[in-house]
């Protein structure tokens, strides 16, 4: 096993409020779907931001300790964080696409970085639409604008969009939130042929999908990571109290 991701120490403060993440140690495996769960407020959303960066331009009074990818430290000030944000892709709870056609929306990151190559572009098109359980049902209309489909349709256009620019990883924050169950199926299966690939890290809209997808599944409250481990552990005999109420639905 590959930690492709190591959390080290890691404590943020914002500028308002009390510490969001306190002294985090977590390390993700590649090749594997690493759930970050828990109640509203537990810093999944934080932390999954300090992985690539997307705290940049939040008032920060404190944040400390390391996030090593492939050894290097990205909350180091010298890291290149156009590179990180193409290695580290991240799909939100809602699905915003572009003004674009589905292809557009697919080719514009490679056309901003400056591939030209009608072949490249399509091959991205089509391989990026096939890893998101997409192509099928939109292959024969890639020049209809986007905002004409569905949301759950949106959602896995949003992750194919990250998959275009080739990234290692992927975050995904509540991905499934505004999707019906056939829509989230269709990207929880996505999720489990692209993690033989990919380094995925999900925060999971339910403790049901938590269980359902964790090869690792880590508890957070109020800033604290509680328990950590194999997904199935986890659901079926958590050690920690804490752990054992919420995964049985005595708090939400
Ligand atoms: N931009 C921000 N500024 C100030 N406080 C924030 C900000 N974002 C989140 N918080 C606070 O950090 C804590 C963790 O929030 P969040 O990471 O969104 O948790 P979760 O995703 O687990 O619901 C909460 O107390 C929240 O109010
Ligand atoms: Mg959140």
């Amino acid at each position: 096993m590959v930690d492709k991701i190591v959390i080290e120490n890691l404590s943020l403060t914002y500028a308002e409020g009390n510490e969001s993440l306190r002294h985090i140690n977590l390390k993700i495996a590649a090749n594997a779907i690493t759930v970050l769960f828990g109640p509203a407020g537990g810093g999944k959303s934080s932390l999954l931001r300090c992985i690539n960066r997307l705290n940049d331009l939040t008032d920060i009074r404190l944040l400390q300790g390391k996030i090593l990818i492939d050894g290097q430290n990205v909350l180091d000030p010298k890291t290149d964080v156009i590179a990180l944000r193409r290695k580290v892709g991240m799909v939100f709870a809602r699905p915003v696409v572009l003004p674009f056609s589905i292809r557009g929306n697919l080719t514009y990151g490679l056309e901003l970085a400056g591939e030209k190559r009608k072949s490249r572009l399509d091959e991205a098109v089509e391989r990026s639409l096939k890893l998101a359980a997409l192509w099928e049902e939109v292959k024969d209309r890639l020049d209809d604008p986007a905002v004409a489909l569905s949301g759950g349709q949106q959602q896995r256009l949003c992750l194919a969009r990250v998959l275009a620019n080739q990234p290692e990883i992927i975050l995904l924050d509540e991905p499934t939130s505004g999707l019906d169950p056939i829509s989230t199926g269709k990207v929880e299966a996505a999720l489990q042929e692209l993690k033989h690939q990919y380094t995925i890290v999900l925060v999971p809209h339910s403790v049901q999908q938590a269980a359902r997808t964790a090869d690792y599944a880590a508890f957070f409250l109020q800033g604290e990571l509680v328990e950590f481990g194999p997904g199935r552990d986890l659901f079926t005999n958590p050690k920690d109290k804490r752990t054992e109420d919420y995964v049985e639905g005595r708090f939400g």
